[in-house]
Order: C-alpha cells, then structure tokens, then sequence
C-alpha cells in the first residue's frame, strides 16, 4: 500500500478524475525530477500545454511547494504532487508520457560524463518504476549524460520485457535550439527561421550540428563552419561557467524539453508530418543509438532519416562522435549488465 499523492487545497480527486477523463481530451505526462532546476519551469510549460489533462509531479524533495504553486495556474491541467520513493508508483499509473529531469547537474570542469556514478542509479530506478507502472509511456530522457542513460534505460525495459525502441527517447532539442539561435545570428535573421539537424549524441564532439543542411539554404565560410560547431557542442560549457558553480541550462533546458514534449504528444494524438531530432535507437549508423532526425506517430519513432549528405567536416566530425559515442553506449549497458 502506497501513501496517496497530496492533493491541493479545494480539489478532490472525484473532480479531478472527471476533468481529467471527462473534460478536453488531454494526455497523462509525468515529470520525474520536478522539484529541480529544469522540473521547475518544465513543470509550468506542462501546466500551460492545452495537451496535457493530468500532470503529476514527482521528486525526492520539495514537491508540495511545487505542486502548490503550479496548481494555481488556471489552465486546464490537473496537478498532482508525490513526494519520495513511496510515492514513484502512484506518480507513474497510467502515464502516457514520462519526462526524467532527474539527477545533479554539471558544475565547472565536469563533463556529462563525470554525472554517471550518481544519474545512472537514479535513472535505472525510475526506469524499473516505469516497467512495472506505465511500460506504454513514452519515455522522454534528459538526465545527462544522456549517451549512457538510454541505453540503461533500455537495458532496465529488456530486462523487465517492455522494451519497445519507439518509445525511448533521448531529449537532444536543446543542442537544437541552441544551434538554431547560434546560426542565426550569424546570419542575422529570426531563430525561428532556421532548423539545424544536429545529429549523433549529447555531449561534447559526439553533439554533431549538419551546418551543410541549414534551412534556409546558406552557405558558411571555413571559419564560421568550425566556430559555429565548436560554440554549438560548447552551448552547455558555456551555461555551466556563466552560472559558476551554480548548476546548467535549466531554464532553455526545460523550453527544449517542452518543445519536444508537444512535438511527442501532437504525434501521439495523429498530427502527421512531426519531424525532431532525438537519441535513440538506431541504425543509422553502426552503433545502436544514434540521435538523428525522426518522424514521430501515434507510437512514437516511426521512422528514423539517414543522415544525408555530409561535408567532409561532417564526415570527420561523425567519425569522432562516433568513438566516443561507442564508449559511452558501453558504459551504459555495462552498468545494468554487471549489476
Ligand atoms: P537539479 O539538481 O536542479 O534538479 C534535479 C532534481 O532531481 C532535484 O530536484 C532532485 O531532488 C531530483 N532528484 C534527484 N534524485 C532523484 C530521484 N531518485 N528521483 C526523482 N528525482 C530526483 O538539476 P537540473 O539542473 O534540473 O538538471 C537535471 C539533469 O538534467 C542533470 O542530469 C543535467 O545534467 C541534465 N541536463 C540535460 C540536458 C539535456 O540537454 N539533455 C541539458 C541540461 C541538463
């Protein structure tokens, strides 16, 4: 038996189960890591998505303030707050999309993968609570380092036999975002103009920005080239040292985080045409994960596209992405397989 999740003031759960069955339809998301510095606003852009009929917030720390706070909002989510180990179970049933922002973050002079002694225990727990509680939610995964946290989590579904490829997704879309914003202003137009495939993984030389395939059309000199992929596989550095000490990327973290969840939940409702780029498994290349661009559905990745044609920077680019990408893959099975 499991302590029930805190509801708020003036809410009773005969209402919200009515709102959330009865009123628009909406999807189930859950935010595991709600109380952090990504959860926080992720949870308020959850809260504000016409999509969403029912958010549960779950951490290990401070999620009634959270909860509170957010309930207020008067947009048609229904909040729901859980609070501790305990309490995972009731966060996860009936979830249709789970999102982990679970985990420390970088502080200067640490890479992602400097995360995985501690993300890596915390990921594989979430990931048992979300086989046994909810094994049809999609799955979106922003723990860093993201290159061995999906293939734990994956390792977690084989094990527990809920596996299903289409459903786990790494969230790359701040290198996205970023990389949008950077070749932007070097090209002096709107951000919202511009879509950068960035490909391969999420950390460091394995985040591949394909500069030859910028829409709109341009062309970039040797020098933009190199400055605009190193600055684009830096954009986190540079958060983490501009915050000095005080954590990452929350705040364009969390905008990434729920651009990509809208992108998953139009898909899943049968919007056509819904085209991200994410980690996940893969034959694109030789590796078995690989972030590309992909075609969302109603069951998640339906399609995944190759990579088209690189320039030879790229192609010197992807070489190295892919050696260290094959290293951390390992890393990340590894860490279930010996358990
Ligand atoms: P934070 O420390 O502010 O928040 C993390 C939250 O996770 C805390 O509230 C903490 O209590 C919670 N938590 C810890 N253990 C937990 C558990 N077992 N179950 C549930 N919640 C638990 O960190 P922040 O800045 O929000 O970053 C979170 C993660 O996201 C980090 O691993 C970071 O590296 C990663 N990240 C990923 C990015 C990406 O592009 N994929 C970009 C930026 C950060």
């Amino acid at each position: 038996v499991h302590p029930p999740s805190f509801q708020m003031e003036g809410s009773s759960l005969d209402r919200e189960n009515c709102r959330a069955k009865g009123g628009a339809p909406g999807f189930k998301v859950a935010i595991l890591g709600a109380a952090g510095g990504i959860g926080q606003p992720l949870a308020m852009l959850m809260k504000m998505n016409p999509l969403v009929s029912l958010l549960h917030l779950y951490d290990v720390v401070n999620t009634p303030g959270v909860t509170a706070d957010i309930s207020h909002m008067d947009t048609g989510a229904v909040v729901r707050g859980f609070l501790g180990q305990p309490q995972l179970e009731n966060a996860l049933t009936g979830m249709d999309l789970v999102i982990i922002p679970a985990g420390i973050p970088r502080k200067p002079g640490m890479t992602r993968d400097d995360l995985f002694k501690i993300n890596a225990g915390i990921v594989r727990t979430l990931c048992e609570g979300i086989a046994k509680c909810c094994p049809s939610a999609v799955v979106n995964l922003i723990s860093n380092p993201v290159n061995s946290t999906v293939p734990i989590a994956a390792e977690v579904f084989k094990k527990a036999g809920t596996y299903d490829t289409k459903r786990l997704l790494g969230v790359t879309t701040l290198d996205v975002v970023r990389a949008n914003t950077f070749v932007a202003e070097v090209l002096g137009i709107d951000p919202r103009e511009v879509d950068v495939p960035v490909v391969g993984g999420h950390a460091g030389v394995t985040i591949l920005p394909l500069l030859s395939q910028v829409k709109p059309p341009c062309t970039f000199t040797a020098e933009e080239f190199s400055n605009l992929t190193t600055r684009i596989q830096n954009g986190g550095t540079e958060v983490v040292e501009a915050k000095a000490g005080a954590g990452s990327a929350t705040l364009s973290m969390a905008f990434a985080a729920a651009k990509f969840a809208d992108a998953c939940m139009r898909a899943l409702r049968g919007d056509a045409g819904v085209v991200e780029c994410a980690f996940v498994a893969s034959q694109v290349t030789e590796l078995p994960f690989f972030a590309s661009k992909v075609r969302l559905g109603r069951s998640g990745v339906d399609e995944i596209f190759p990579l088209g044609p690189l320039s030879e920077f790229e192609r010197v680019g992807l070489e190295k992405a892919k050696k260290e990408l094959k290293e951390s893959i390992h890393k990340g099975v590894s860490f279930i397989r010996n358990a």
